[in-house]
This record gives structure tokens, sequence and C-alpha cells, in this order.
């Protein structure tokens, strides 16, 4: 197909407009050898550059052979054949059939337009006309193939024979406007300086604004996938009524981060190995207030509220020594001593999220700072029980709907539990945060009432981080080797809830199974089976049963005995088929 310039066009309908004042669409695609759509295309960037031409549209039907109508403008139709190949003295209808191309077609078409007849005597067939007939139909098929408009019965006629396809194009006349010239400018986008100087501005011409394009997007940043998944977790604090604590400061003084939490001075962690000691100012600045100092003293010294302490020789100026605060407990620890000196003490949920350092050999999963998520609840009387309800509240919101816990130890909790989730990618229970009561040892010196407890748990954001964005190097989340293009990538982080639902099978297709209409479903679908699926018990059966809440199953008759039957399997859950719907 030939190449042309949007000029090349204008010079061929400058020669066109000579002889016509409207130029089709059509014509000129004939002329120039062009789809029709290419000439369109050309119509429109010629309007675009200035007002060089009108054009009003209009819907044209174009008719084109089939491979059987392109055959009959060549050799006429077949009934026309057939005449053509009757000769003088007759033919057999075998003699026909063998040698006469179409013969069955068309010595039934010619027999009905009375061109030939059979002889009942000899059987032959001779030519009934011995003038050449008009051929309608082969015409009809010449007029389309020499691109002639058809009249409205012939082109009957020929649909009737299925020898034409017909297609409804929109084609455009063209006419000259008072602006048409064989040359195109390109319009200028900007009015600058410099046109409007030396006046050139006058004699150009302008591109008209184009109020529907969306628009160059202006450069901005991206969150940090840690920042979205921050804003989730705060969310749900919020949502759940806790107030947040300042953490602005990482710099904390021993005292803060260690002793008030009960936190022997020996302690391991508060070696230069594990702690990132400041040298200047080595020490804190402001003094801890003297009488709960003192408190503190006394109970890591000799003991007091109850509890025999550590006796040993509890040193002030350890205490001063700054650090980097290794943990978010050390602000708890501030906030908590600031609650104790209200008048009267008010239940308090708070809660922070912020940054920690440990002086930690750097791996894969461990970085020398990373972000501590922290939740507690001072109330009369709170217990482990509460503790338990809450992390479940707490890690519903996230999606994680499957906790244990295990007794652990800190230095500033007793009990203690390490929080453990039943990862569903992984097939595992993994340890999710860190968890317990504070110490009397810690709460009492700070002078809270002593029928106030407080229940407190900390979790890394890191980790919930690599997991959802399925890293598996810290570095690539935190330091110089995170892309930034994960930023504008990842997405934000309520999903996890979603991702559960989609990724359980049982949950997709039952929805919430502690809900009884969900539970409704269910007995229905186990009316006429004895599993879920297939007629073995499968895990999906194992994942339903852990779903339904026990107190409602004796309501759905099928539900129970199913529920029943899938108990008995205990112990074998693992090794069950996995089981699909
Ligand atoms: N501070 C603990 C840690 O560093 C977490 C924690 C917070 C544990 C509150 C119990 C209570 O892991």
């Amino acid at each position: 197909m030939p190449e042309y310039t949007v000029e090349d066009v204008l010079v061929k309908l400058e020669a066109l407009f000579i002889s016509d004042a409207s130029v089709c669409t059509t014509d000129l695609a004939s002329d120039l050898q062009l789809e029709h759509q290419k000439v369109v295309g050309f119509m429109k960037s010629i309007q675009a550059a200035g007002d060089y031409i009108s054009a009003t549209d209009r819907v044209k039907v174009d008719v084109t052979l089939k491979p059987e109508g392109e055959g009959i403008a060549k050799n006429g139709s077949h009934e026309f054949v057939f005449w053509s190949n009757v000769p003088e003295e007759g033919i057999t209808q075998g003699d026909a059939m063998k040698n006469i191309p179409n013969a069955k077609l068309g010595m039934g078409k010619a027999l009905a337009a009375k061109w030939i007849s059979k002889n009942k005597e000899d059987g032959k067939i001779y030519r009934a006309v011995k003038e050449t007939p008009e051929d309608t139909i082969g015409n009809i098929c010449k007029k389309v193939a020499a691109g002639q408009p058809l009249e409205a019965k012939e082109l009957a006629d020929a649909k009737k024979r299925k020898l034409v396809d017909e297609k409804k194009l929109t084609v455009f006349d063209l006419k000259k406007s008072a602006g048409f010239k064989t040359t195109v400018e390109k319009p200028e986008t900007e009015l600058t300086k410099e046109l409007l100087a030396n006046d050139a501005w006058k004699s150009k011409t302008f591109k008209e604004y184009n109020y529907n394009a969306t628009g160059v997007r202006p450069p901005h940043g991206f969150l940090h996938p840690l920042l979205k998944l921050r804003s989730a977790y705060r969310n749900i604090f919020l949502e759940m009524g806790f107030e947040e604590m300042p953490t602005s400061n990482f710099v904390e003084s021993s005292f803060w981060n260690f002793d008030a939490l009960f936190q022997p001075q020996q302690h391991p962690a508060r070696d230069a190995h594990d702690t990132f000691f400041l040298s200047e100012p080595a020490s804190a600045l402001n003094d801890p207030p003297a009488d709960y100092l003192e408190r503190v003293k006394n109970i890591h010294s000799h003991g007091g509220f109850d509890s025999k302490g550590y006796g040993y020789d509890w040193s002030k100026e350890e205490a001063m020594k700054n650090v980097l605060r290794t943990h978010t407990t050390a602000v708890s620890a501030k906030m908590l001593y600031k609650l104790a000196q209200q008048k009267e003490f008010k239940p308090t949920k708070y809660f922070s999220i912020d940054r920690v350092f440990r002086n930690e050999t750097l791996d894969n999963t461990h970085l020398a700072e990373f972000h501590q998520v922290e939740g507690l609840i001072a109330d009369y009387n709170v217990s482990l029980a509460d503790l338990i309800g809450v992390l479940h509240t707490f890690f519903k919101k996230l999606g994680i709907e499957k906790l244990k816990f295990k007794p652990a130890y800190n230095p500033y909790t007793e009990p203690s539990m390490e929080i453990f989730s039943y990862h569903e990618g992984l097939k595992k229970w993994t340890e999710i945060g860190n968890s317990g009561m504070f110490r009397p040892e810690m709460l009492r010196p700070m002078g809270l009432p002593e029928n106030v407890s407080v229940i407190a748990w900390g979790l890394s954001l890191e980790r919930p981080a690599m997991i959802k964005y399925k890293m598996n190097n810290i570095r690539e989340l935190c330091g110089y080797k995170y892309d930034l293009r994960n930023g504008q990538n990842a997405s934000i982080c309520r999903v996890d809830f979603e991702r559960l639902r989609k990724t359980c099978p049982v949950r997709a297709r039952f929805g919430d199974l502690s809900r009884q209409t969900n539970l409704r479903k269910l007995n229905s679908w186990l009316s006429e089976r004895s599993y879920l699926v297939d007629d073995v018990a499968t895990k999906l059966d194992v994942q339903a049963h852990a779903h339904v809440q026990p107190e409602l199953v004796d309501n759905y008759a099928h539900v129970a005995r199913w529920w029943n039957h899938i108990a008995t399997y205990k112990g074998e859950y693992e090794f069950l088929p996995d089981g699909k719907f």
C-alpha cells in the first residue's frame, strides 16, 4: 500500500476538487489505493490541522462479491453457462452433467427461465430460445465487480442467491473550506515570549485546547509499605478505642528502657552487644522524679510490695546511661508512670507504633532497627483472660483468626505469653508477638492502685510486612536495597482479611460459618452428602469443622451428623487428602 503524507492527500484532494465540489472518502480511497479507514484517518488529521475541509457523514452500503459471485461476474450465471453449452443438436442430461460446470444448478435455473427445454421423445435438452438471452444475474455481478451501484431489486436478487456481501460503511463527503491549501503547518502549542516579541503570533495557527486530555501526572511520592501497614495497625487500634502514645524520641535513659521495667542491671540485654549506648551525651540530662527513682531502686535492691526484689546494689549511674530505646515498652512505662500521677485513676488504652534499635548481627531477618507495635490496657482487675480476648479481637481485625499462646518469660510481665498464629500459606504455626501482664514490681512503684492491672502486647511491623509482600530478606524492605517502585505498587494492607476469605475455600463457598444463615447453606449442602466433597473425608471437612461453632451444631440435623462424624477423624486430620470443591 502506498505511503502518503497529509500534504500528499491534500494535493490529491485539490485535483479532485477541480471537477467535483464534493469528494467522497470512498472515491478518495480508490484514487489513492488506500483502505477507507486510512483515508478517514487522513481526513481527521487534515481537520485537526485547520479549516481545510468540511466533512458530512452518511452511511453507504458497500456491496462486495462472494467467491461464487466473482465467478459469475467472469463467466456469466450458471444458467447462462448451461444455455451457452447446449449445442444445436441437443445434449443428453448425462453428458450435460459431465461436461458443463455447475450443470445441476444451471439446468434447473435455465429450465425455470424457459431458456432450455427437455424433449420428451429423445430425452435430450435443447435450447428453447435461440437468441442469446439476457443474463440478469450475470449482469448484476458484473456491475458489482465494476463498482457500479445496484438497483434495489438487483441487490435483492443478488442477496437471495447469496452472491454478495453487504457492509454498511460511514463515508464522508468532503468539501473545500475557506482555509484550504496543500501545505500544513504544525500549529503552535504555546504562546511564547518570542512569538509575542516579533508579532509572529499574528500569522501563526494555534492548537486548540483539549479540555478532555488527562494531563500530565504530577510527580509525587509514595508511601513506604511499612508506613501503609502502620496506618492499617493504627486504624485497628483507633477502632478499638486506643489512644496513641508519643514515641518521637529514640533516645531514652536506661532507667525508662530497663529499670522502670524491673529489668535488673546485670540483665544480658543491657550489654553493649545487645543495646546501643550513647557516647554523647552518655547520660540522661534529666533525672527521673526523685521519689519514684527511690522506689525503683528499692524494688530492685531489696524488694517491696510483696516482692523479694533482686537483692543487688542498684546503681543510679547505670540507670542514667542513655541508650537508643530497645523497645517501645520504654514509652509505655513513662506513660503508665504519668497515668499513676493523676489524682484519680482512669482506665486507659494506649498504643504505639514506632522504631526501636538493637545491636544485632544483621541477617535476612534482623536489622539493627525495626518497628514495634505495642498495645496496653490499664484497668481495674484486668486479667489474662482479658488479654487473650483482646488479642483475638485485635488479630481478627488483621485477618488472623487462629491463635495459640505459649508461656514465655519477660522481666516485666508475669505471666507472659508468646503469640502464635496459624499461617495458612506456610501451613504452620508462626510466632507473631509477645504479651503479658505487667508485674506489680513495675506498676506499684509508679503509684498505680493495687487493684489496677495492665495487660500489654507487642509485635514487630516488619515481620507481617515481609509475609504480606512475600519478601524473605528484610533488607529488601528497609535500607538501600529497598526498591522505590515497591512503594508505588504495594497495596494498602487491610486486604489480608480478604485474602484469607479468598484462600480459604470453605469460606469462599459458604461464607463465615459462625453465622446461622451460612450454616443453613452448609446444612442443605450436606443433606445429600456424607462429606463436603467426594466420598471421603478431606481437609475441607476439617476446615469447615473448625469454623462451625459447636453450640450451633445441634440446630441443623445434617450438619450435626457430619460434624460428629468428622470429629472421629481427630488425630488423622493432617493425613486426609486436600479435597476440592
Ligand atoms: N517489649 C516486648 C519486646 O520487646 C514486647 C512486649 C510488650 C511484651 C508488652 C510484653 C508486653 O518484645
